[in-house]
């Protein structure tokens, strides 16, 4: 199927469903510059300082200086179940126990930032309507054998909001994602529900204080609502900021490494400065077409 006939139809499905793909979005080489990069970051970058490293996970982050700090650089965020709580050694070898490298990745690493700021993503967002795709955040997710943890039923939406809601995800596979290891799974059409609640500063600045909370319990959503959406190494996920979503925990034998990044309309839309991502030291957030 030629680019333009793949792009309509990623609109349309976007517009219907809340979510789009494209096979073979990637070609494998631009795999392999991926994960090349992202076992070098580990191997060479993530020890380098202590401070850099952090445990991943909701209750964590909501006190966590560091995750809130994390906006503009790239850092390094453990899976729980990889690190003993006690002495917080490791379990298994650092590749194997990162939840997410995070995340400015798209603006300060070469490799990530020209994947960000392709032609091919270029188009995806021309395609989809948008006049100044701005890239605020991106991440590796690692979901690793065993250690992967869930993602619950979320909206993106809830963490980047912005005013219109103008905000969308792509997810680009660096490994088959199956339903064995985690793969996405979306409420088809829930993008046109409202943002059922989000994930705000407080206005505390002290470590250990509540610097972040929810503004209301999470939404139950039934599990036969979900439709799982496996894709291939190298395929790409469109992910409007409303749609629910979530991911399972990795039991499976093999990983489910994915590079994501998140874009809203600042032509169009304001970004919101309750959003717990805001600029710090440096404005990392990125223009895709002036680049
Ligand atoms: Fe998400």
């Amino acid at each position: 199927m030629d680019i333009e006939n793949q792009l309509s139809g990623l609109r349309q499905s976007y517009e219907e469903k809340g979510y789009g793909v494209i096979k073979n979005f990637l070609a494998s080489d631009e795999v392999e510059r991926m994960r090349r990069e992202a076992r070098r970051l580990i191997s060479e970058e993530s020890r380098k300082d202590a401070n850099k490293l952090q445990i991943f996970g909701n209750e964590i982050n909501m006190k966590s200086k560091y995750f809130l700090n994390s906006s503009d650089k790239i850092c390094y965020f453990f899976e729980k179940n990889a690190v003993d709580l006690q002495t917080l050694e490791l379990k298994l070898p650092e590749e194997s126990s990162l939840a997410k490298i995070a995340h400015a990745l798209h603006s300060l690493n070469p490799i990530f930032r020209e994947i960000t700021t392709s032609q091919k993503v270029k188009d995806v967002y021309r395609a989809i309507g948008y006049d100044d795709p701005t890239v605020v955040q991106s991440m590796v997710i690692f979901k690793n054998p065993k250690v992967g943890g869930a993602y619950t039923p979320h909206q993106d939406a809830s963490f980047l909001c912005t005013e219109p809601l103008v905000l969308s995800g792509i997810w680009l596979a660096l490994d088959d994602a199956t339903p064995e290891n985690g793969c996405l799974e979306f409420i088809p059409g829930s993008h046109k529900w409202p943002l059922a609640r989000r994930y705000v500063r407080t206005g505390n600045t002290q470590d250990g204080e509540n610097l972040l909370e929810w503004t209301a319990p999470p939404k139950e959503y039934q599990d036969s609502d979900f439709v799982k959406v496996p894709v291939k190494k190298g395929d790409m996920v469109l992910i409007h900021g409303l749609v629910v979503h979530r991911s399972a925990e990795n039991k499976s034998e093999k990983p489910r490494w994915i590079y994501t990044f998140h874009s809203y309309d600042s032509k169009h839309a304001v970004y919101s400065d309750k959003n717990w991502l805001q600029i710090n030291e440096n404005d990392t957030f990125l223009h895709i077409y002036d680049n």
